[in-house]
Order: C-alpha cells, then sequence, then structure tokens
C-alpha cells in the first residue's frame, strides 16, 4: 500500500490507510496501546489492541520512535484531531531511546535541546509560516518586476555603524560580515535598476532583548529613480502581501500558536499611518507624557508606545541626521533630518523595516563619512555610484525574523528561527 501524508489520510475519513512518521505521543493500557503519530502535516491518534500481532512492538514503543502503520481510519470525536486508525500492520523503523524533552522544561533546556526541539508542534508551526513568509516575498518582488542579486558577505567597511561589526580575520587581514547589502547593492542598480535579496546578515549585538539575533535572515531591495515615498509605498505592498500570504496559507499554524489572525487583518485593510520624527515625539508627550529630547534616538520604550497606538505598523520617517546612517538623503527643506523612515510593527515588536532615500552629492557623503570617523578612502568604491551617471534611488532592508515574531505573536525572536544564533547562543 502507498503511504499517505495523515492530512491525506483524515481527508479520505474512512477505509484502509498507511501512514509513516514519529511517535509523538504514547499511553499503554493493559488492552490497548495509544499511539499518537505526527508527520510534517499533522498528528493522529493510532490504537494496536492486545490481539494485534504488532501488540509486543507497540508497548516497547517510545516517545520519537519512527514507524510506518496500516489501518482503519475512522471520526472520532474524542481522538486530538478528531481521526483514529485502527493498526492492522505496525513497522517499526526505529525504537527510539527515552527521549530527553518531556512536559515543562525550561526554555533553556529547549535550546539546548533545538536540533529536536524544532519537532514539536509549536516551532513546526513557525517554521511553516516562515516558510510561507520567505515564499512572499520573493513572489512579491518578481512578480514587480525586481531581479534577484547578491551582495558579498565579507566586505572591506562596515555600513550600519562599526559597533555592530564582526570581524573576520581574512588571511591576517582585518574585515567584516555583512550588515547589509546596501553599499554593494547601490552598485547593482546600475545594471539591473530595481533589485532584491534574502541573506543573513550580522550584528555583534550585545543586548539582550526578544528582538536581536546576531545572525538574522535580510529581506531588502534597491531600486534605481525610487523616491523617498516609493521606497515606503514598496514596504507597506510587501508587508501586506506577506501578511495575505499567511492568512491564506496558514490558519491551521496560526491556530496551533494560538494567534488570533483578527490582529493581523487591519494590516490588510488599513493603510499604514506615516507620521516624522518629530509628531511622534510629539504625539509620545501628548498621550503618554514621555518626553524625549529631540535629537535623541526612539528607543524600545518610545517604540512600543508609538505602536500602542495602532493596529497596523507605522512608518515614521525624517529622523535627525545624527542618529541615521551616513548614506541617507538629507531632507532638501530640512537639513537637520533625513529622508529615512523606520516601520514599527504593532504590539511592541519593533522596527521590522528600516529604508531610506539615498544621499546622491558624493561630497555630502564624504562629508558624513568623516563625521563619523571613517576614511572616505576604504569607500571608494562606493563613491564610484556617485561619480558615473548618480542619480536618485532608494532601498530597504526588512528583519524577516522581526516579521515573523509578530506574525507568529512569539515572546521572543529566537523562536522565529530554526537554530537562533546570540552573544551566549550559538550551539547548536
Ligand atoms: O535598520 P537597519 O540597520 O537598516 C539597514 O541595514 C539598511 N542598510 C537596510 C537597507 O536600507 N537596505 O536594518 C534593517 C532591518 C531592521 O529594520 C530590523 O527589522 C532588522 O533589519 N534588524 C534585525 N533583526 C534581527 N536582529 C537584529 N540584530 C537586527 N538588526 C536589524
Ligand atoms: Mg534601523
Amino acid at each position: 500500500m502507498d503511504f499517505v501524508h495523515i492530512s491525506e489520510a483524515i481527508k479520505k475519513g474512512s477505509g484502509k490507510v498507511a501512514i509513516r512518521g514519529w511517535v509523538y505521543r504514547e499511553r499503554k493500557l493493559k488492552d490497548k496501546v495509544f499511539l499518537v503519530i505526527r508527520d510534517a502535516t499533522n498528528i493522529i491518534q493510532c490504537i494496536v489492541s492486545n490481539e494485534n500481532i504488532a501488540w509486543e512492538d507497540a508497548n516497547k514503543l517510545l516517545i520519537e520512535s519512527s514507524v510506518e502503520i496500516e489501518g482503519n481510519i475512522y471520526e472520532d470525536k474524542r481522538a486530538p484531531t478528531g481521526y483514529e486508525i485502527k493498526v492492522d500492520k505496525l513497522n517499526v523503523i526505529q525504537f527510539a531511546e527515552k527521549y530527553p524533552i518531556t512536559e515543562d522544561q525550561s526554555p533553556e533546556f529547549l535550546l539546548d535541546n533545538r536540533h529536536l526541539w524544532i519537532r514539536s508542534r509549536k516551532l513546526t508551526a513557525v517554521l511553516k509560516i516562515r516558510s510561507t513568509v520567505f515564499g512572499a516575498i520573493h513572489e512579491y518582488f518578481r512578480n514587480t518586476g525586481f531581479y534577484e542579486y547578491q551582495s558579498p558577505i565579507i566586505q572591506s567597511t562596515q555600513t550600519e555603524g562599526g559597533s555592530t561589526l564582526f570581524e573576520v580575520n581574512y588571511f591576517g587581514k582585518k574585515l567584516f560580515l555583512s550588515q547589509t547589502w546596501q553599499l554593494h547593492a547601490e552598485a547593482g542598480i546600475f545594471a539591473l535598476e530595481k533589485i532584491y535579496t534574502i541573506a543573513p546578515s550580522f550584528r555583534a549585538e550585545k543586548s539582550k532583548t526578544s528582538r536581536h539575533l546576531t545572525e538574522y535572515w535580510h529581506a531588502e531591495m534597491e531600486g534605481a529613480w525610487f523616491s523617498f515615498d516609493d521606497v515606503q509605498d514598496i514596504g507597506e505592498a510587501l508587508i501586506k502581501h506577506i501578511v495575505g500570504k499567511v492568512l491564506e496559507q496558514n490558519q491551521i499554524e496560526l491556530k496551533i500558536l494560538g494567534r488570533d489572525p483578527k490582529k493581523l487583518e487591519p494590516t490588510l485593510k488599513k493603510k499604514f499611518p506615516r507620521l516624522s520624527y518629530t509628531e511622534a515625539l510629539e504625539l509620545i508627550k501628548k498621550k503618554f507624557n514621555l518626553k524625549l529630547e529631540w535629537g535623541k534616538d526612539l528607543r524600545t520604550i518610545e517604540e512600543d508606545k508609538l505602536s500602542s497606538l495602532y493596529d497596523t505598523p507605522i512608518i515614521v520617517t525624517r529622523y535627525p541626521k545624527v542618529v541615521k546612517a551616513f548614506y541617507m538623503k538629507e531632507d532638501s527643506k530640512d537639513s537637520k533630518v533625513v529622508l529615512g523612515c523606520d516601520f514599527i510593527a504593532p504590539e511592541g515588536y519593533g522596527e521590522i523595516i528600516g529604508g531610506s532615500e539615498r544621499e546622491s552629492d558624493q561630497k555630502k557623503i564624504i562629508q558624513r563619512l568623516k563625521e563619523i570617523g571613517e576614511n572616505p578612502k576604504n569607500y571608494e568604491f562606493y563613491l564610484d555610484t556617485r561619480r558615473y551617471g548618480s542619480i536618485p534611488h532608494g532601498g530597504f532592508g526588512c528583519g524577516v525574523e522581526r516579521v515573523i515574531s509578530w506574525i507568529c505573536g512569539l515572546d521572543n525572536i529566537k523562536d522565529a528561527i530554526a537554530f537562533p544564533r546570540t552573544m551566549l547562543r550559538y550551539n547548536p
């Protein structure tokens, strides 16, 4: 008999089926063994009775043993997924050793055993949503005329500030892991005009927060001729597309995670509010009596307060030049601010997109580099993009795990990726 996935067996609902997978739960009674079997698609309860030739094997099975099962499926409202299989044949592929993960383990223990914990219902659901999110990003950009393009991971300069750079000993030379694809992407638009990538970015973040990884997946786009408004419009359309796809394809997983899909629906339906940094400060002061000096970057507390006022992501624009990266374009109406924007997710999930229109004036970039203590000589290739056919352009970067955390309603960003990397977590 051909094996089918558990979801297909349940869809069939009656008659003979053959499934294979792993023992998710087992309960041994005097005359019956209840086995809950899981595969990538679902779980199902299977019953072996003492008249069955498989009785002896069934009694030896421990959690995560791998098995093939043939039997009759029928509806049973009491079973965990509403159906049950009466086992005719049980073929044990491997009798598992005693599984180290039992109920009520500490988060640290589960992280130490991450290679096993990814089999859990919770992480399996997150990983399925993650797959949808990656697919949706590719789909969005490809459907709107972007080329997929790659920047090097090993780079010779910083882009997003020296404090979060990871050094690489490169044959005795000090080089760095990529914080962003951006500088090389800005070179790429002169060939392809509209480009995107999904690649790992690295940040030596010493902070232990629920939002920071040291290795995260970064969806970035860059486009020739893009204005500051274009950057915001594309970011908003991308987030809407991702959320739409998850709502379309992952209702079951959202349910497993206890995530109310209604929380995500406003993001699809409403336009994201756009407000300037200065307006954001005024709003926080008025609503929460929280004062932040103009010129200081928004901290977690300000971002969280701000996001609590809305049920969609919001776009904060025109930050003070001093808190933003050297490549952001100066606002022609106010030289103290730059045409940069951050998308802040609802429910306190923080910044999910950072983007800007880029400074096209070579002299201004050189000036800014000097101000932050960088030697413009090290950025010669980048400055060439402003020497040979410089054009208005812009782009953004989206932290994919931040988006997944928010969509799934996770407590910690570590659960948005199979094998998280933080300052203290690099195993397994
Ligand atoms: O705001 P950031 O630093 O912007 C850039 O890197 C730009 N060069 C992107 C561009 O314009 N092409 O990072 C972009 C996004 C943030 O908004 C956040 O969502 C995510 O990357 N991010 C992180 N996600 C997880 N862990 C970290 N340590 C992150 N640091 C940034
Ligand atoms: Mg940022």
